[in-house]
């Protein structure tokens, strides 16, 4: 019998460890309601997106957990299909704005049973599904469940079309920087500006957590509270919202996730059978959006997709992360996703860096350290990951890989991390942070 050179081994032991670690930062930060929190005392609720990406890797170990976590979230829809950011199933005192702030009782069509907000995060879902069946072992038992929850995701996506697409191009809008799932990138910078939001007094939680140099500014925080006024004013009604709220954007990642999970849903109604109704009105709107997308969100000088600012029509001209996440919705031709994979190379790929800065560290507005204004997120080079190998950059769809495996490795199962190699503690804002425990199970996976 041979035997597996020590550099072999010493990776299985590596895999090990880290994979036993990912499960505890899980089970530690799991509810006896059924969902996991992003972490404690920074974010002591259920997140829309963040519930996605922990089931993925819930999925690995603990297929009643990840069930669990998408119903759990799935129960707190709302009448017209709506799924809120945060649900507040719990109390908690550590975190602002809160339930009080958000008032999700003032929609006619909220959720009477849970409190949440009004607003929403990328529509991972549809995805997420296809996910946990790929990965579930006993695939009839996850096929009963996905049964049992799809129709609630497509009445989500049915929402997102007959409310949000306010031009009728198949492209849907958010209202607010925190729909976006980016908080606070400089891409809404201009967007803060035309705003003149009054100096509200709150005690904020967040900087009771983390250092205040790694989090958004106060007068952001102003802003932020300004537009979840206006949408309150209105009673969260989507066509008020549209006309009045100061921030309306169409956001690539938010709608690349959209096509993404209409994909999945074709998907799993096909292998489910009889739907042919819900088939036919994903490929509609599949057809749509992807179209839209292209010529809508693509600069030509940049080589990349990009925001458009619907209140200013017009786009907003900045590379983000966010900027090749149509990688993981097929969205790019092969020769559109050359640029694009050359502009993230150029701008973002230097053998100095980890990939992926969420923002263009060759702008002005980069800070390696603030939050989404420059440092790494897993959740965004899980997407990234994907997204290259769908197109076959196996390299370097590898190196985000390996990026991501090794910035845990050294610094933890932090929130986001510096993308300049040799930082000393590189690691910022949460700690034991769940989605980057979750996707680091399916890295070492795959
Ligand atoms: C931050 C992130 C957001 C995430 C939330 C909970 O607000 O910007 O994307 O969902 O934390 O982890």
């Amino acid at each position: 019998m041979s035997v597996p050179p020590v550099c072999l081994i010493q990776h299985f032991f590596m895999k090990e460890r880290l994979i036993s670690q990912a499960i505890n930062v899980l089970d530690e930060n799991f509810q006896p309601g059924g969902f996991t929190i992003p972490c404690k005392g920074l974010y002591p609720f259920q997140w829309k997106w963040d519930s996605g990406f922990i089931a993925i890797g819930q999925a690995y170990y603990d297929v009643s957990k990840a069930k669990q976590e998408i119903a759990t979230l799935l129960d707190a829809q709302w009448d017209n299909g709506f799924i809120p950011h945060i649900v507040f199933h719990n109390e908690s005192d550590t975190y602002f704005p809160g339930a009080d702030v958000h008032r999700s009782d003032l929609s006619p069509v909220s959720s009477k049973k849970y409190k949440s907000t009004g607003m929403t995060q990328p529509p991972v879902t549809g995805f997420v599904l296809e996910e946990m069946y790929r990965i579930a072992k006993d695939k009839e038992d996850m096929f009963g469940y996905i049964k049992s929850q799809i129709d609630k995701v497509y009445d989500n996506h049915k929402y997102f079309y007959e409310n949000r697409d306010v031009n009728d191009e198949g492209l849907v809008f958010i209202y607010h920087n925190w729909e976006s799932g980016t908080d606070n990138s400089p891409i809404w910078d201009d967007i803060w500006e035309t705003m003149n939001p009054p100096e509200y007094t709150f005690e904020r939680r967040d900087t009771t957590h983390v250092d205040a140099s790694q989090r958004p500014s106060k007068r952001e925080y102003d802003h932020y509270l300004y537009i979840i006024e206006i949408a309150k004013e209105n009673n969260y009604n989507d066509a008020k919202i549209a006309e009045l709220s100061p921030f309306l954007v169409i956001d690539p990642l938010f709608n690349a996730m959209l096509i993404k999970s209409n994909q999945a849903l074709i998907n799993l109604y096909t292998l489910i059978g009889d739907n042919d109704d819900k088939i036919a009105q994903l490929v509609k709107w599949q057809v749509k959006s992807i179209k839209g997308f292209n010529k809508k969100l693509w600069d030509k000088e940049l080589g990349a997709y990009v925001h458009y600012d619907l209140r200013k029509n017009k786009p907003i001209s900045f590379v983000t992360s966010s900027s090749f996440s149509p990688l993981y919705a097929n969205i790019p031709s092969k020769e559109r996703a050359d640029i694009l994979v050359n502009t993230m190379m150029t701008k973002f790929g230097g053998e100095d860096k980890y990939l992926c800065a969420s923002f263009d560290p060759e702008s002005d507005r980069f800070d390696p350290k603030k939050y989404w204004r420059g440092p790494v997120w897993i959740n965004m080079n899980w997407i990234l990951f994907n997204g290259l190998k769908n197109y076959e950059y196996n390299n370097i769809a590898e190196r985000v890989k390996e990026d991501s495996i090794e910035l845990i490795e050294k610094y933890g199962f932090y929130e986001y991390f510096n993308c300049k190699k040799g930082t000393e503690n590189a690691g910022y804002g949460g700690d034991n942070f769940s989605w980057s425990a979750a996707l680091l199970i399916d890295f070492l996976n795959n």
